[in-house]
């Protein structure tokens, strides 16, 4: 099956979501300079990514991922990507401290540009639109002309990302992420009960770091503290793009998604005979597979072994999202396929996208209850079943935004309107995040206790 892989073969498979480019030459034009440009990123990170959610996968460390529901053109800025990377570094640290354990750092940044649709066209009055893709596809905007899917929207994307990857980069590994900054990570939050907490915290960090260093830390314990390992992830939506900058890594020989270090499947391309399943499957890059209510226990079966068929701990990591008061009855009988096929996978919990909603004020919205229900039931059935719930999957940012309701700032249906910003889901503010952080930490620190007392009495 393997050896009929090539980085095009996707193109004879039925393709869903993705754009009919009016002008085949444009397209073409557009995938002949993305080919010659260099990769994003490169397949020794990808191995190390592999590697530490292999790491997750056997229960050892927990994944963490989050980022915009899809990033714009229009609101790319610096303050942007440094905002939404200090909160993910503050909930890593929450994490850290309530898992005790290492926690795998993965934004959906950099990358993030290609929107599945629930339809296809757009109604406002009485025109019809085609509906808005993701900028690296057409234009928000509501006219004819926005909606027309421009190819050359993919070199603009491949700037974006190229540049937020070197910011990402410089904060990952320049002195910002040090440790030791981990009260400065405070500055810029709005206060809550939540930022106590973290203040708290971070007391604590600090004087252990004290301790640490009184106490004759030696070099090594200080690098791996003063940076961070931080990856990039998207939805590979867009193949023709993928397909641009895929690349064959020369210490391997194996094929690499070039346009990010972690690529997802998501719920609505997952056909296991589909273009996007096809293409992720030949390459080397950690796969990520939403897994929604409608996914069968057998196309579960028929897609780890496609895309895992060396059963890699690392290599595949199952999303899912059924929303709040649905976990229970989905997620058993996916485990038990999981279980069946002695599959080696992450399990992460994406409590944003089965509980979207529109509020009485006209928004598309989640309630926090709602996101943090879902967290919950993931992890109750996980520890029911006596298997790891491994990571979380959050659309958030670091601004102020009033997207989602609730939380202990409680964002009501009339403060939607305030500061709406998004392309296209709610995304959790840097306040709901960090709180959510401290309520998973809670979770897995249960998670433990229970884990351990299965263990004394076996
Ligand atoms: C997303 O992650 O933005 C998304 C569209 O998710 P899903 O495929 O799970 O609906
Ligand atoms: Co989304």
């Amino acid at each position: 099956m393997a050896s009929t892989w090539n980085k095009s073969s996707w193109r004879s498979k039925p393709r869903v979501q993705m754009p009919d480019y009016t002008d085949p030459a444009a397209l073409a034009a557009v995938e002949a300079q993305l080919t010659k440009y260099p990769p994003l990123v490169f397949a020794g990170e990808a191995r190390r990514l592999t590697r530490a959610l292999g790491e997750v996968a056997e229960g050892r460390a927990f994944l963490m991922q989050g980022g915009d529901c899809a990033e714009s053109f229009g609101e790319f800025e610096t303050d942007q990507i440094r905002d939404t990377f200090r909160v993910m570094l503050q909930m890593a640290i929450v994490l850290t401290f309530g898992a005790k354990m290492p926690v795998v750092k993965v934004g959906r940044m950099a990358g993030q540009f290609a929107k599945p649709r629930s339809a296809p066209t757009e109604t406002q009055g009485d025109l019809e639109l085609p509906s808005y893709r993701g900028d690296i596809i057409n234009d928000i905007a509501f006219t004819p002309e926005a909606r027309i899917p421009d190819p050359a929207r993919m070199l603009q994307a491949y700037t974006q990302a190229a540049a937020s990857l070197n910011l990402v980069r410089a904060f990952s590994h320049g002195g910002y992420a040090d440790v030791n900054h981990v009260h400065g990570w405070t500055l810029g939050f709005v206060e809550s009960e939540k930022a106590a907490a973290y203040a708290d915290m971070a007391n604590r960090i600090a004087d252990a770091l004290d301790f640490m260093q009184s106490a004759g830390v030696n070099k090594d314990t200080a690098h791996t503290l003063s940076s961070v390992d931080f990856y990039t992830s998207h939805e590979a939506l867009l193949l023709e793009y993928e397909e641009a900058l895929c690349r064959i890594d020369s210490t391997s020989g194996h094929p690499l998604a070039g346009s990010g270090h972690m690529i997802w499947i998501g719920d609505r391309t997952r056909q296991p005979d589909g273009a996007h399943v096809e293409f992720c499957r030949g390459v080397q890059n950690p796969i990520g597979l939403k897994c929604g209510p409608s996914i069968s226990a057998d196309d579960l079966k028929v897609l780890i072994s496609k895309l895992n068929p060396d059963n890699i701990p690392g290599r595949l990591t199952l999303i899912a999202r059924f929303g709040a008061g649905s976990v229970g009855e989905h997620l058993p009988r996916l485990i038990k396929a999981v279980e069946e096929e002695g599959a080696k996978v992450v399990w992460s919990c994406d409590p944003m996208h089965g509980n979207t909603i529109k509020s009485a004020s006209g928004y598309k919205t989640r309630p926090f209850e709602s996101v943090l229900r879902e967290v919950q039931e993931f992890f109750a059935v996980h520890n029911a079943e006596g298997t790891y719930p491994g990571g979380v999957h959050f659309e958030m940012t670091g601004k102020d935004v009033t997207e989602c309701t609730g939380g202990v700032r409680a964002v009501s249906d009339e403060d939607l309107s305030s500061r709406y910003h998004t392309a296209c889901d709610p995304r959790l503010n840097a306040s709901q995040s960090l709180e959510l952080a401290f309520l998973v930490a809670e979770e897995i620190e249960k998670h433990r206790s229970a884990a351990d007392a299965t263990k004394r009495t076996a």
